[in-house]
């Protein structure tokens, strides 16, 4: 199973990083988005990532060019018809991912191996929807996906010894700290991760503090790199709420509901940095 030329599925927070570090670890890489306004956007992030390390120092100039020259955006899911791997990064919903799944099984050869990046879905069920349930495992990268060293990768039950190994070996390729996470809605990492973020909000509701002393007190109290609020905007307050609603049919246990607010602040547009304001407001 030699991967040589990766697809990425979506250009958004995550697709855009991964195509990034696929990219830049030497794969041809063919990232495509719903449309052409949307995917300039995500291309754009990558460039604009790219050149503020080599304004830091961290990038060399070589780096960036031969990143951006093993890189093609597209909104032709065709295109990616020669790809040996490819890794979804789409929205949070089953629907849209088995959709896209089915499109490309019309399209790429049998060998193809796909991975999703879901934060939280059923990784055998998305593997079941497809035509290759043995070929499909879970690829779950952390934002912001250049820097962050971890991913968890998970097998569905049907996920062959072969694909997991070479998934594993693929993580590893692109100089990420695999480990092995179990097919449970929020893996290792959102398993503890989400319900806190989730008790940060329903504290606020219920009057804990503001939201600038929270996440004062969890950054400089316990050493969190970003405080509760900070994160929920990071992550963006959509997938948080899709990942919440997951988890929560899954376990049926209070701390992963959603609260309230988070729905009400996703239902108003409020998505975090991605939309100029989630609890906080931020510069588009
Ligand atoms: N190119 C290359 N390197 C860069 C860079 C760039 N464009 N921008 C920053 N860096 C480097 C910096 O030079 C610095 O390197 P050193 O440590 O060697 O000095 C490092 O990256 C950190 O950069 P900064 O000092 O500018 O920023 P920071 O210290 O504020 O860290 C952060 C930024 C890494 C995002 C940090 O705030 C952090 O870890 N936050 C938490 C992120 C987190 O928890 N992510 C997981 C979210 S949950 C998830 O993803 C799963 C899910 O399913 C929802
Ligand atoms: P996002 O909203 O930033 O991006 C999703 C992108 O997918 C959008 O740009 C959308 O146009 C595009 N898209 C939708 N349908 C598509 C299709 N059929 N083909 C191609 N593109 C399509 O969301 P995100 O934060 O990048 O999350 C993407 C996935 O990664 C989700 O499954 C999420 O749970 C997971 N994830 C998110 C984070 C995070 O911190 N945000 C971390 C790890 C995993």
């Amino acid at each position: 199973m030699a991967i040589k030329t990766v697809g990425v599925l979506g250009c958004g927070l995550m697709g855009s990083g991964i195509a990034q570090v696929c990219a830049g670890a030497g794969y041809r890489t063919i990232v495509r988005e719903v449309d052409e306004a949307v995917l300039k956007k995500g291309i754009a992030r990558i460039e604009k990532f790219l050149s503020d390390g080599v304004a830091r120092g961290k990038v060399t100039a070589d780096a960036k060019t031969s990143t951006l020259g093993n890189l093609t955006g597209t909104t032709t899911i065709e295109d990616l018809k020669d790809c040996d791997l490819v890794i979804e990064a789409i929205v949070e919903s089953v629907e849209a991912k088995t959709d896209t799944f089915a499109a490309l099984d019309a399209i790429v050869g049998d060998s193809t191996i796909y991975c999703s990046n879901t934060s939280s879905l059923c990784i055998t069920e998305l593997a079941a929807k497809t035509k290759r349930p043995d070929r499909f495992a879970g690829l779950h990268f952390f934002n912001p996906v250049p820097l962050m060293k971890l991913v968890e990768v998970i097998r569905a039950l049907t996920t062959s010894d072969e694909t997991y190994q070479a998934v594993f070996a693929f993580a590893q390729s692109l100089g990420k700290e695999p480990i092995t996470a179990p097919d449970k809605p929020g893996f290792i990492v959102n398993r503890l991760l989400v319900p806190y973020l989730l008790d940060a909000i329903r504290s606020y509701e219920h009057g804990l503090g503001t939201v600038e002393d929270i996440d004062k007190g969890m950054k400089l109290g316990t050493g969190y790199p970003m405080g509760p609020f900070t994160l929920l905007d990071f992550v963006g307050l959509d997938t948080t709420y899709y990942i919440a609603n997951i988890m929560f049919d899954e376990y049926r246990e209070p701390a992963y509901a959603p609260p309230p607010l988070l729905k009400r602040m996703v239902l108003a547009g409020r998505l975090g940095r991605k939309s100029g304001q989630g609890f906080y407001k931020y510069d588009k």
